[in-house]
């Protein structure tokens, strides 16, 4: 049976991470294509190499041409400019929208079967832009956004409480930026929710409010650390659970950002929801009741999202 083929769009810090990550559980064959020339030929030479010490048999290569994307199975873009100190996603999207059109326009003409997983921020504006340029149906193109603040929201969690990451789901909706929802009542410690976590002492609300807002800015407080570029362990390990879920036909409940056509109160505009991802892509978006404060909150980051939108319409007059 032949290997699955996964091809990285940007082969930057987030895009070698995945490569590294997609060789090391033999997820398939990786095409790493950048515009730059010479560094993802280097970087796959590079992992190539490592893959006799680690015992991986797959095939790395890196290009500058389109055309090696070809048969992709799944397709996960970062490619564009990251964050400096200072900067929000938003000051990105002047210079990724125009990246978005390239990057369509070559997942179009190559690879239009593929499973589309988009990481370049500003997410939610930039998947909808994606998926506008490749004109892919909307359940194969969603946004990488959820998993991570869910994942930096967890680790909050599991420091505050003293137990095992393991044992900590965590629930997050919305855009991926400063709006983004994380919703405690759905959070738990094995099945136990938050709030009942407060009440049982193990810890206060006030706690939990400063772990929500460390959340909501935990990208921002990487950027400051790192001084030059933005987060890419985490935001690789992220997608690469997303892909594994459609090459495996998993159905993993995951919060990722996704077309909506209705559910949550609103048409044709991508956010983070809660979706399973199986072989057909996005599968089912998860539609759950929110209490008054979620649902005022929901709609401020959807509200944020549709003014992006505005932003890439003004820039091009072809985006509907
Ligand atoms: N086509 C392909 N690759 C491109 C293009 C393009 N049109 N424009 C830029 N690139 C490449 C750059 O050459 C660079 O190698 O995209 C890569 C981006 O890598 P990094 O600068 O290292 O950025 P990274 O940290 O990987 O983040 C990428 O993900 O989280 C988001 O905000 C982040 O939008 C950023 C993206």
């Amino acid at each position: 049976m032949a290997r699955n083929k996964i091809a990285l769009i940007g082969a930057g810090m987030i895009g070698g991470t995945l490569a590294h990550l997609a060789a090391m559980k033999e997820m398939g064959d990786v095409v790493l294509f950048d515009i730059a020339e010479g560094m993802p030929a280097g970087k796959a030479l590079d992992l190539s190499q490592a893959a006799p010490v680690d015992g991986f048999d797959v095939n790395l290569k890196g290009t500058s041409n389109y055309a090696d994307i070809a048969g992709a199975d799944v397709i996960i873009v970062t490619a564009g400019v990251p964050r400096k100190p200072g900067m929000s996603r938003d000051d990105l999207l002047g210079i990724n929208l125009k990246v978005m059109g390239a990057v369509g326009a070559g997942i179009k003409q190559h690879a239009p079967d593929a499973f589309v997983i988009c990481i370049t921020n500003p997410l939610d504006a930039m998947v909808w832009a994606l998926r506008e340029y490749s004109g892919l149906p909307a359940e194969k193109v969603v946004g990488m956004a959820g998993v991570l603040d869910s994942a930096r929201f967890r680790h909050f969690l599991a420091q505050e409480f003293d137990v095992s990451v393991e044992d900590v789901t965590a629930f997050v909706l919305g855009g991926h930026g400063d709006t983004m929802v994380p919703v405690l009542e759905y959070s738990t410690v094995a099945g136990i929710p938050v709030p009942d976590l407060i009440k049982m002492g193990w810890s206060t609300q006030e706690k939990m409010d400063a772990i929500v807002q460390r959340t909501r800015s935990g990208g921002g407080e990487i950027v400051q650390l790192l001084g030059n570029g933005s987060a890419y362990y985490a935001p690789a390990t992220s997608a690469i659970m997303m892909a594994e879920s459609y090459l495996k036909d998993k159905r993993r409940v995951l919060p990722a950002a996704a077309n909506l056509t209705g559910q949550y109160g609103v048409n044709n505009l991508y956010v983070g929801v809660p979706v399973v991802i199986g072989a057909n892509g996005v599968e089912k978006i998860v539609e759950i009741e929110l209490n008054a404060e979620a649902q005022k909150n929901f709609d401020v980051s959807v509200d944020a999202v549709k003014e992006l939108l505005e932003a890439c319409k003004a820039i091009d007059s072809n985006l509907p």
